[in-house]
């Protein structure tokens, strides 16, 4: 506050004791004043308007912690959100500081057009901003559906202040005719037998009211559930955080203590800096591939790590793919649900098997490090969802990465959710140009196609669909379909579901609306797949591509206004994030560790 003495009094009785606080401490109300051009008359505004609910002065001496609100009526993945702001908001009263519920964009992944990968970044600008403008010491992050954990944790690394990560909890499972279901294999799972003539429109109907059967996050190991594994992993939530489903009264729990912990984040200013260091992203990138998770968090764990600095090592995660196995034995990997993973003892049974390959000097939002969480986790119990690390469901990690002359800067195969008949693949391209044309030619009778060629679809990378969008798993071709094919390799610049499965290379860089080789793939080409030697090659000579390539010069996919047009001027590569260029961090502390062990 001014040292003015015509500074009007901020607020009655104690004005004096506020008047001497305000220079000393830029904590609580009194950090970030709106300019007016008299810090004074800032202060003594904020808190007349806060008065305005009914706030004491008492109140307002506490310290402010922030929760980011993602509730939405489109987005039922949050549709616990007022239970669980109740919840943190307790735990902060309890810890004594003052919760302050604010709003963002929420976004869920079947409600929003062209696809959530669009909106990600804005997501990801709103929460930044809103923590920069808005006071507070430390902030709660509620969030779940796929996007909204990635944009939110690359919000608050660039705005720097303390956070602590709340998920909103997977759903519960269904029950269709006697068998399980959820969110979102099954829904593949009957769509392709719909497809396929095996079930008819009626059974269709029933079963889509049993897939999702309550709020919360897909049941199975899809991005959502990665990402809440990963932060976990990462430190950047509380220890059991991950896995509790949405509906239950250990979500509840967590969330009080979620609040309770970000008021003693906020006193000892452990800020995100401090949590998200090389170590963490080593540990989320080994947990990445012991859980069998979604490709997506590839992309957003790089993403993440570019706030910070840091670049994803690509080589490293391979590396580590090849010593670090399939433990968790889930959806669409293996055969169980979130609500069993749970069950089991979540992520400490997990973190408790793979305790040799991990970086347990990394510091968690507990302000203790992984190892020490983990000695006070204490001693597990039998179960059977995770694996014991000496007889893992899949030998190496879950995810492959690949290179080649058709991906010089990199493809990914998530090899635990493929066909092991077909790792090892030589086949006819056939070809489809952009997503509307796979609309329009895949499910023809009079497509040319056999079950060993290879499906190739172009321009659905970050600027070519835009968005990225998860349309890299190609449906197979309905009269190969009926014929009772089941995979086929699929390659693509786009990205997959978390909950799909398939022999399915994604992440093609660079992607072909930027003129990488994907490009100049044609209909009746060989390519090559070979997961053990990492090879993704088109069999074409160089003097005939670069033929193609001058026949046909790059357009890069541009748009006349509005936030398209920013995505499609700054957005990056899949191995940078998907992110702006502008939004990474200004200096590069290098790539992410990941030696072998
Ligand atoms: Fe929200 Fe799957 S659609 S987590």
């Amino acid at each position: 506050m001014s040292n003015n003495s015509s500074t009007p009094n901020p607020s009655g009785d104690d004005n004096e004791r506020d008047h001497q606080s305000d220079t000393r401490a830029d904590t609580g109300l009194r950090q970030g004043l709106t300019n007016y051009g008299d810090q004074g008359f800032s202060l003594f505004l904020r808190k007349a308007f806060i008065k305005g609910s009914g706030y004491t002065d008492a109140a307002l001496e506490r310290p402010v912690i922030g929760i980011a609100d993602t509730g939405s009526a489109f987005n039922p993945c949050h549709g616990n959100m007022p239970q669980l702001v109740e919840a943190v908001k307790r735990g902060i009263l309890l810890a004594g500081g003052l919760p302050m519920p604010f709003p963002t964009i929420s976004i869920h992944e079947s409600f929003a057009a062209p696809t959530s990968m669009v909106l990600r970044n804005l997501m990801s600008i709103d929460t930044e901003e809103m923590i920069r403008a808005q006071p507070m010491d430390a902030v709660v992050l509620i969030g779940g559906c796929d996007k909204t954990v990635p944009a939110q944790l690359m919000g608050a690394a660039s705005a720097g202040v303390p956070a602590i990560q709340l998920v909103t909890g997977a759903m519960l499972t269904g029950s269709h005719r006697g068998e399980r279901v959820g969110a979102c294999t099954d829904c593949r799972r009957y769509w392709g037998k719909f497809r396929a003539g095996e079930i008819d429109a009626h059974e269709t109907a029933q079963v889509n009211d049993q897939l999702v059967a309550s709020v919360g996050t897909c049941s199975v190991m899809g991005t959502a559930s990665t990402m809440a594994c990963l932060t976990e992993a990462m430190g950047m939530s509380l220890p059991g955080a991950a896995t509790p489903p949405a509906v239950t009264a250990d979500r509840i729990r967590i969330a009080e203590l979620t609040g309770t912990r970000a008021v003693a984040m906020a006193r000892e200013r452990l800020t995100i800096d401090q949590v998200l260091t090389p170590a963490a992203f080593e540990n989320a990138m080994r947990v990445l591939l012991a859980i069998g998770g979604s490709t997506n968090g590839i992309v957003h764990l790089a993403a993440i790590a570019g706030r910070m600095g840091l670049d994803i090592d690509m080589q490293a995660l391979d590396r580590m793919g090849r010593e670090t196995p399939v433990l968790l034995d889930l959806k669409p990997s293996g055969q169980h649900y979130m609500e069993d993973f749970h069950k089991a003892g979540g992520m400490a049974t997990l973190l408790r098997e793979l305790r040799p390959l991990l970086r347990l000097d990394a510091l968690t939002v507990t302000g203790r490090t992984l190892g020490e969480e983990l000695d006070a986790a204490g001693a597990g119990f039998a179960q059977d969802v995770v694996r014991p690390i000496a007889d893992p469901i899949y030998p190496q990690g879950g995810i492959a990465v690949l290179g080649g002359n058709l991906a010089p800067g990199g493809a990914i195969i998530k090899q635990s959710a493929a066909d092991a008949a077909l790792m090892e693949h030589e086949g006819r391209a056939v070809v489809f140009e952009n997503a509307q044309d796979l609309v329009a030619r895949i499910d023809s009778d009079d497509l040319d196609v056999n079950a060993d060629d290879v499906l190739v679809l172009k321009n659905i990378g970050p600027k070519g669909a835009p968005g990225m969008p998860e349309a890299g798993y190609i449906p197979i071709p309905r009269k190969l379909a009926r014929a009772g094919v089941k995979d086929m390799v699929r390659i693509s610049d786009g990205r997959m579901s978390g909950t799909a499965f398939g022999t399915v290379v994604l992440h093609v860089t660079p992607e072909a609306a930027v003129g990488g080789p994907l490009a100049l793939v044609r209909t009746g080409d060989r390519i090559r797949l070979s997961v053990s030697r990492r090879e993704l090659s088109l069999l074409v000579a160089d003097d005939e591509l670069e033929r193609r390539r001058a026949a046909d010069p790059v357009r890069e996919p541009s748009a006349p206004r509005g936030y398209l047009k920013l995505f499609l001027q700054t957005v990056t590569q899949a191995d940078r994030g998907v992110d702006f260029d502008f939004l990474r961090a200004p200096q590069t502390r290098g790539k992410t560790p990941g030696a072998p062990r």
